[in-house]
């Protein structure tokens, strides 16, 4: 079966590509079908998601996965939380957002933090059943960034247990770890099941 990503990220495309395959799923990214991007005017993660994921599947015809990701620090009210690609405003940097967040701790105890990511899948625009998942990835904020690889606030998302940032792991092992890891094995073990469901409307 092929489903359509509500994403333009590439990263994102071959991760997910990579878990969903062995699934039967040809993952096509948006952009083949000239999707334009849909805005993501609303406070929580969800919500964002499943916007993405109905845009999508409204404009290809096809089931949509769509997914909405942040960094949420309970001290700051759970900022940047949805926020998190534009904290600094724009044009959106992760070295200003970066700074922001530190400049926003720095009189701050607890450093405590956590990255969530909230998957939504639809099988049309209309599906009143999508399918949702999510998952969480605790560490802290430190004060210097370390480690190269990653993305976004990773440089300075430090793993208790491990000591070490997000930016220092290798890739396989951020993805076992880590939030969209979680979120995305929680969807695969659905899948199966919700795909083989036809959504009533009526009750
Ligand atoms: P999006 O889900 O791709 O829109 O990501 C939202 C923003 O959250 C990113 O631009 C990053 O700032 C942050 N973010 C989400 N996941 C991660 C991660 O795994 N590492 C670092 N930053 C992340």
């Amino acid at each position: 079966m092929r489903i359509v990503l509500a994403s333009g990220n590439p990263g994102k495309l071959r991760e997910f590509s990579a878990l969903l395959e062995p699934h039967g799923l040809e993952v096509l990214p948006q952009s083949q079908f000239n999707v334009p991007e849909c805005a993501e005017p609303h406070h929580t993660f969800v919500e964002n998601a499943l916007a993405k994921a109905r845009h999508a599947a409204g404009i290809t015809g096809l089931p949509a996965l769509a997914d909405d990701s942040g960094l949420c620090v309970p001290a700051l009210g759970g900022a940047p939380g949805v926020y998190s690609a534009r904290f600094a405003g724009e044009p959106c940097s992760d070295e200003r957002n970066n700074a922001l967040l530190l400049e926003r701790l720095a009189d701050v105890a607890d450093r405590r933090a956590f990255y969530v990511c909230v998957l939504v899948m639809v099988r049309h625009p209309d599906d009143p059943f999508p399918l949702i998942s999510d998952g969480e990835w605790h560490g802290e904020i430190g004060f210097e960034p370390r480690g190269s690889g990653g993305f976004g606030y990773d440089p300075y998302f430090v793993l208790r247990e491990m000591g070490q940032t997000g930016a220092e792991l290798a890739p396989e092992l951020k993805n076992a770890l880590s939030h969209r890891g979680s979120a995305l094995r929680h969807l695969i073990a659905r899948l199966p099941e919700w795909f083989a469901e036809t959504p009533r409307t009526d009750s």
